[in-house]
C-alpha cells in the first residue's frame, strides 16, 4: 500500500510540475472557465463515450462548447458525445477495446495504468471494470486537454498524469499496465517493455498492442521515412517477433489474442480530424504506397 501511495503522491506532483511548466496550467484553468455549466443526468460509455444533459440544453451554451471542441481538434481516440454533440474521431477506437474487452482478467480492486492513453477513450472504458485505481498516462497536452473536457462534466475518479513513460519510476506497483498504439513510435521498444515488466506485480499483465505485419517468422520492418504516410514509425514487427520481443524482456506466459487487419472503417479521416484516408496509402496490390507490407494489428496478453 506504501507503494501505491508513493507512488500515486510522486507522480502527481510531476504532473502538477508539468503542467506549470509548460503553461498549460494557465491555459487550461481559462478554458475550463469558459466550459458552459450543464448538469449531467446519464452517462453512457458503451462504444461512444456518451454524457446526457438533466434539462434542454440553451442552444448558446451547445454553440460554445461546440466551438472549445472544434478549437481542440484533431479528435483522434474517439467517438464522443456530449449532450448531443457527436465527436467522430479519426479512429474508432471501440474495434480494438473490443478486440481487447474480451480477455481482460477481473480488475476490481486493482491498479490499472493506461500508457500513451491518448484522449482516455480507453480510460472511461476501462470504469466498468471497476478498478481500484485508474491511471492514464501520455505526453500530448491536446490529448490531455481534451480529456480534461470531457471529465469536466463526467467526473470520474480517473488520474491522468501529463508525462510519458520515461518520467514513470515505480517497482512492481501495477496490476495491469496498457500499452497500445506506443511500441512502433519507439526507439528502443526494449526499454518500453523493460519498464512494463518492472511496473508490473508479480503476476500482473501487459497488454501490448502494436502495428504488425501478417507474415510468418520472427521479423521486423524498419520502414524509412514513412509508413502509411506516418512518420515515426521505427520498426513493425511480425507477431513471431514481437512474441520473442516480449520473451526477452522476461514475460513468462504470452498469448496472442487477436491479430487482424487495420481496415478503413476503424481508421478514416472526418470534420473532427482531417486526414488524408488509409485508401490513399494502399495500393491495388496490397502493399503501402511505401512499397511494403499492408498494415496489421496484433494483441499480445503478457504476464510477469
Ligand atoms: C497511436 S497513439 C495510441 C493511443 C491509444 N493508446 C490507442 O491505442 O488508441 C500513441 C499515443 O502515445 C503517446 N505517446 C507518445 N510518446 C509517448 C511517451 N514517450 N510516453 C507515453 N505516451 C507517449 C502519444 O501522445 C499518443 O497519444
Amino acid at each position: 500500500m506504501k507503494g501505491t501511495c508513493d507512488f500515486f503522491a510522486s507522480h502527481e506532483e510531476r504532473a502538477r510540475q508539468k503542467e506549470q511548466r509548460t503553461g498549460f496550467a494557465l491555459k487550461y484553468s481559462s478554458l475550463l472557465k469558459e466550459l458552459p455549466p450543464i448538469v449531467v443526468l446519464r452517462k453512457e460509455y458503451d462504444r461512444v463515450i456518451r454524457l446526457i444533459a438533466q434539462e434542454r440544453t440553451e442552444p448558446n451554451a451547445l454553440e460554445k462548447l461546440e466551438q472549445i471542441l472544434k478549437s481542440l481538434s484533431p479528435w483522434r481516440k474517439g467517438p464522443f458525445e456530449l449532450f448531443g454533440i457527436r465527436i467522430d474521431s479519426e479512429w474508432q477506437s471501440f474495434y480494438k477495446w473490443e478486440r481487447i474487452a474480451p480477455f481482460l482478467p477481473n480488475l476490481e480492486g486493482r491498479l490499472v495504468l493506461d500508457i500513451g492513453c491518448g484522449n482516455g477513450y480507453y480510460l472511461f472504458r476501462l470504469l466498468e471494470k471497476k478498478p481500484a485505481y485508474l491511471i492514464g498516462v501520455d505526453p500530448s497536452l491536446l490529448y490531455y486537454a481534451q480529456f480534461q473536457v470531457v471529465n469536466f462534466y463526467a467526473k470520474e475518479v480517473i488520474s491522468f498524469w501529463p508525462l510519458s513513460w520515461e518520467e514513470l519510476e515505480g517497482l512492481r506497483v501495477a496490476d495491469v499496465v496498457l500499452c497500445m498504439g506506443l511500441l512502433y513510435h519507439e526507439e528502443n521498444p526494449f526499454a518500453l517493455l523493460r519498464k512494463i515488466h518492472s511496473l508490473l506485480k508479480n503476476k500482473g499483465v501487459a497488454i501490448i498492442e502494436s502495428l504488425t505485419l501478417d507474415i510468418k517468422g520472427p521479423f521486423c520492418l524498419f520502414p524509412g521515412k514513412s509508413y502509411c504516410n506516418v512518420g515515426g514509425v521505427y520498426h513493425i514487427p511480425s507477431p513471431e517477433a514481437l512474441y520473442e520481443w516480449l520473451k526477452k524482456t522476461g514475460f513468462s506466459r504470452i498469448e496472442k489474442t487477436s491479430h487482424t487487419p487495420l481496415t478503413m472503417e476503424e481508421q478514416r479521416p472526418t470534420i473532427w480530424a482531417k486526414a488524408k484516408p488509409l485508401s490513399d496509402f494502399l495500393v491495388a496490390n496490397g502493399q503501402t504506397k511505401e512499397g511494403y507490407p499492408p498494415p496489421w494489428r496484433t494483441v499480445f496478453f503478457a504476464y510477469k
